[in-house]
């Protein structure tokens, strides 16, 4: 069945191109992303993974480890990378699981077979420091991501998880957040002493707590 959000990661053990993990002992206590790609030596995933790539150190600065898998071999693996880096103008720096027995690909349902019935879909998963499931997105095999909404939600899910707030549509890291319905009002100055601006009695605004 489909992961669900709030559902346990899976762990596993995989070969990857920085050697052979254990997922849970490599995710370690922080956060972290596990993608899907089709397959190695095509256009579209070849952009996504030099994208990933050149974004590493805002994932660090998160805490956030990225790690990419599809279905080919290893020795595939290693020498797209040599592609990725001359086409991208980058240095791959996290690993790609070689799941050639689709066994994470299964885990994590990456295969939608009405789809495609050999080749994983473009599956995201976002896993929190208590190894849940926070986020899933899945995209067409035609589409390629865009990274930056993933720092965008890791934002929100690390501010969420720390202050009583939610994020409205298209928030930046910076912006005005929502002050969860479940906080009552005669809270709120103690919780958010920066200030609140109430347009309706489920709608109140804050300053982001964090910034
Ligand atoms: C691509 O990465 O360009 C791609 C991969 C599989 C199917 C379609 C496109």
């Amino acid at each position: 069945m489909a992961l669900r959000l709030g559902d346990d990661a899976p762990n596993f053990t995989a070969v990857t191109t920085d050697g052979t993990i254990d997922f849970h002992q490599w995710l370690g206590s922080g956060w972290g992303i596990l993608f899907s790609h089709p397959r190695d030596y095509t256009p579209v995933c070849t952009t996504e993974l030099g994208a990933v790539a050149k974004m590493k150190a805002e994932f660090d600065r998160r805490n956030v480890k990225v790690i990419a898998v599809s279905v080919d071999a290893l020795k595939d693996h290693q020498g797209w990378i040599g592609d990725i880096n001359e086409t991208q103008k980058t240095t791959m720096n996290f690993p790609v699981i070689a799941d050639p027995e689709r066994k994470v690909a299964t885990l994590y349902d990456m295969i939608h077979p009405n789809a495609d019935d050999t080749f994983t879909v473009r599956s995201v998963f976002v896993i929190g420091p208590d190894k849940k499931v926070k986020l899933t997105l899945t995209y067409p095999a035609s589409t390629g991501r865009n990274f930056l909404e993933l720092l965008r939600v890791i934002d929100s899910l690390q501010l969420t998880a720390k202050f009583k707030v939610a994020t409205p549509a298209n928030w930046e890291d910076g912006q005005d957040c929502i002050i969860v319905t479940a906080v009552k009002d005669a809270d709120v100055p103690a919780l958010f002493p920066k200030g609140a601006r109430t347009v309706k009695p489920y709608l109140r605004y804050t300053p982001q707590p964090n910034k």
